[in-house]
């Protein structure tokens, strides 16, 4: 077997044709999004989404997100409604992806077999450069091996799947960090988030002017059907992670040694070398920035455990964070 090392290139224009022409004839590259860097391949090209799959190690269960340029491709490629067109002409380009029925052009190892398809128009402008080249949607799934924490950076993409592929484009960090939100619309009456993210639930509400459920805990692989690839455990360190409704330094000075803990501002009379913190202010967008770079950190710094504090409230930025905290710290 070849072993393949990833070469990770600039943004610039000679750069990207390049890529783009490794998408058109059907291999994969990752790039950055404004969420998590993806590892994209020609939505229509089975084959190419096939090695999506293969360099993941992803089970042909999951299905891809499928990236656009925009509104006109809603319909070209799903069966559109009015809320999914009221939603993607209000947070598209961004961070949110919307389920519907999909067409018979979107090969079935993109939908894992079932007949919808999630559609996002991402906002990086690399990423779009990527889309416009290339002329193709591009099916894309967090660049990292099954499992673990989402890339958002290029050297995240690198350690993870450095062997596995060949072309990584660099865009700097995320400027979002946590996944988009997914909302599935495949009844315009009954939206519900699947994955909550940067784009809020009231914020959706605010513009289709309905209640939208969200999904409670993520299911286990039995319950796959209900939400595909939302496993419990997901974007989980190595390194066992215990959470917290807050910490304070009685907390810290009960837990053993070797532990890490992270706070989500920066703590007044607590310090040590293991004391960590998600941003000086505890500011919320930053915390979900930094949030996937200090696990990849910490699950390497050889701690026995890692204790994170929870964001405090369950609406907006704190539920993303807290969900992925959650998948983080699940243990099966
Ligand atoms: O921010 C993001 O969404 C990033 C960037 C790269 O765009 N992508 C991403 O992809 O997080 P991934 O593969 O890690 O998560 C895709 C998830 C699947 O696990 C599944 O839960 C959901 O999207 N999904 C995809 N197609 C679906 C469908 N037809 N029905 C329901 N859920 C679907
Ligand atoms: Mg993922």
């Amino acid at each position: 077997m070849s072993k393949l090392v990833a070469r990770v290139f600039s943004g610039s224009p000679v750069n990207l044709s390049r890529l783009a022409k490794v998408l058109r004839s059907g291999g994969i590259v990752a790039a950055p999004t404004e969420t998590v860097y993806g590892l994209a391949g020609n939505a229509l090209d089975p084959k190419a989404c096939r090695k999506i799959f293969r360099a993941k190690l992803r089970p042909a269960t999951d299905p891809l997100i499928v990236h656009v340029l925009g509104l006109d491709d809603l319909d070209r490629y799903a069966y559109g409604n009015s809320s999914a067109r009221l939603l993607a002409r209000k947070f598209w380009p961004g961070p949110l992806t919307i389920v519907l029925r999909k067409r018979t052009m979107i090969p079935s190892v993109v939908s894992a077999g079932r007949n919808s398809v999630a559609l996002r128009s991402p906002a990086h402008p690399l990423f779009r450069r990527l889309l416009r080249l290339s002329g193709v949607p591009l099916a894309a799934p967090s660049a990292n091996p099954f499992g673990y924490v989402s890339p958002t950076t290029a050297e995240h993409v690198r350690s993870g799947l450095g062997l596995r592929i060949q072309h990584i484009l660099n865009g700097g960090s995320c400027a979002i960090g946590l996944e988009s939100t997914i909302v599935d619309l495949r009844d315009a009456k009954r939206p519900r988030i699947l994955r909550p993210g940067a784009i809020t639930r009231s914020q959706i509400e605010q513009v289709l002017k309905v209640p939208v459920r969200e999904r409670r805990s993520a299911g286990r692989y039995a319950q796959a059907q209900v939400a595909p690839g939302m496993l419990t455990r997901h974007y989980s360190p190595r390194t066992s992670v215990i959470l917290h409704a807050v910490l304070d330094k009685s907390s810290v000075l009960s837990g053993a040694q070797n532990q890490a803990w992270v706070f989500l501002a920066k703590p007044s009379r607590v310090s040590g070398k293991n004391i960590y913190w998600m941003d000086r202010q505890g500011d919320l967008e930053r915390v979900a920035r930094g949030l996937f770079a200090m696990l990849r950190r910490l699950d390497v710094a050889g701690y026995a455990r890692l204790n994170f504090e929870c964001a405090p409230g369950k609406e907006g930025m704190a539920a993303a964070i807290n969900d992925r905290l959650r998948r983080a710290a699940a243990k099966a």
